[in-house]
């Protein structure tokens, strides 16, 4: 098996690049299925397993995929199925959002229903609501539900979302864009990938207003074409090094991160006695003097509040803070299978219901962790990097998800670590 060591305690200085954001990325590859016209062109797409497992299923439809580096051709002009293969939907849930473009473009869809995750039950309930106000109907068999539009085709519809779901947001959002007449979502989700999404919708002729605020107004169009857009930098890799910086930067310039997407956990970085500058094109970031944080109240929620996917990677970074800290964890159930881990690097936590208490320690120690998922892994490998002695890190189909080239980005920056590939019995260093 894969896994990365680390030896702690190795400053980071200079300078990492942030990819495009992965969130962004695969409801926009789904988007692209919607084109009838024209071959989209998707720029700044990073390397990602589950971007991948998006591909594949965008292709497995029928789809022509052509990636050159970081840019990614769609022609979606001819497709043959509405059924993505059970296999990569499982594998990923947020496979669940060719939902809403198979239904508007071809009037039905028949998608495995995602499990639970490791996450959590996550249902995608709110997704199939939003798509029968839109004339949908929706049968579950099997373990697949199998959407029909109306025989005249979606219709627009005033749609309230009971919780502000990013991928309830997106499948409506996307189906809207071809129904007959005017969508409004209320209670939409604000993520900036969901405005990403929306401007690549609108380069494909979509008319669709208000994205990046909690009402968003759709007016249904004829047929879309193929748009070429850059995807926007990924604010999660981006807050990941933002928290490696300030617990053992001397210094560390995290170009292409977009402070606008980042607000809160920039307060909560100076708060916690970093110092944080705002530049042109990124964020330079300097550790707290003393060393060590100050401790922080943290509770996540929705877009523009402290975001659950950078959950994992505080509660790591406040393990060796001056004092006791509290992450509350609104939006996910069961999301605190780090903790555990944590624990076995010498971490004080105890969880309380939906927040974790972290004593401060002085210090963490390596041990042999494994990640639980994708933003549990980031926080272990941030807890390697400040913990004293060696780490290694299982698990690493998690973070290879989501994170691109991690490893490399973090020996740049002067860690002391290495990926392994475990081949027949000998490992092979991939840096
Ligand atoms: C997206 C992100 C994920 C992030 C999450 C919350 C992608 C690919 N993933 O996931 O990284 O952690 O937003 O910021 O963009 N819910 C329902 N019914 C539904 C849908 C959701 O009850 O039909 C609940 C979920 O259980 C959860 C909450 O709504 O408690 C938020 O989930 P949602 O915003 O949908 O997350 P995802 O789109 O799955």
């Amino acid at each position: 098996m894969a896994k990365i060591v680390i030896q702690g305690g190795c400053p980071l200085e200079g300078t990492v690049r942030v990819s495009g954001a992965k969130n962004a990325v695969l409801p926009i590859l789904a988007a692209s299925l919607l084109a009838e016209h024209g071959v989209s062109q998707i720029e700044e797409v990073p390397h990602l397993l589950d971007v991948e497992n998006m591909a594949n299923t965008v292709a497995a439809l029928g789809a022509k995929i052509d990636w050159k580096g970081t840019t990614v051709r769609v022609d979606a002009r001819s497709l043959y199925s509405v059924t993505p293969p059970a296999e990569l939907v499982r594998r990923m849930r947020a496979s669940f959002v060719v939902a809403g473009p198979l239904l508007a473009r071809f009037g039905e869809a028949m998608i495995a229903l995602p499990g639970g995750c490791n996450i959590g039950p996550r249902p995608v309930d709110l997704h199939i609501k939003g798509l029968e106000a839109l004339g949908a109907t929706s049968v579950v068999e099997n373990g697949f539900v199998h959407l029909r539009a109306p025989r005249g085709g979606l219709h627009g519809a005033r749609i309230y979302l009971d919780v502000p779901s990013v991928g309830a947001t997106q499948n409506i959002m996307m189906a809207a864009t071809l129904a007959k007449g005017q969508t409004i979502i209320e209670n939409a989700a604000k993520e900036p990938e969901n405005v990403d999404l929306a401007n690549y919708l609108n380069a494909m002729g979509a008319r669709v207003r208000g994205a990046g605020t909690d009402i968003i107004r759709i007016d249904g169009v004829d047929t879309l074409s193929g748009a070429t857009h850059a995807v926007i930098p990924d604010r999660i890799e981006a807050g990941t090094f933002l928290v490696a910086a300030a617990l053992i930067g001397r210094g560390v310039y995290v170009e292409n991160a977009l402070s606008h997407h980042l607000m809160s956990l920039i307060a909560k970085l100076e708060e916690a006695g970093a110092t944080i500058e705002d530049r042109v094109d990124g964020i330079k970031v300097w550790p707290c003097p003393s060393g060590r944080m100050r401790p922080l109240d943290v509770k996540t929620h929705y877009y523009p509040s402290y975001p659950t996917d950078m959950q994992a990677q505080i509660v790591a970074a406040l393990t060796v803070a001056q004092g006791t800290s509290m992450v509350t964890e609104t939006v996910f159930e069961n999301r605190f299978m780090h903790v555990a881990e944590l624990q076995r690097m010498g971490a004080n936590i105890h969880i309380e219901g939906r927040t974790a208490v972290i004593d401060g320690v002085a210090r963490l120690s390596g041990a042999r962790v494994t990640a639980t998922d994708l933003r549990a892994g980031a926080a272990l490998v941030i807890a390697g990097l400040i913990a004293e002695g060696e780490t290694e890190v299982h698990g690493l189909h998690h973070l290879d998800r989501g994170y691109d080239n991690l490893v490399a980005k973090f020996k740049r920056l002067g860690a002391a670590i290495e990926r392994f590939e475990d081949i027949g019995q000998s490992a092979k260093s991939v840096g």
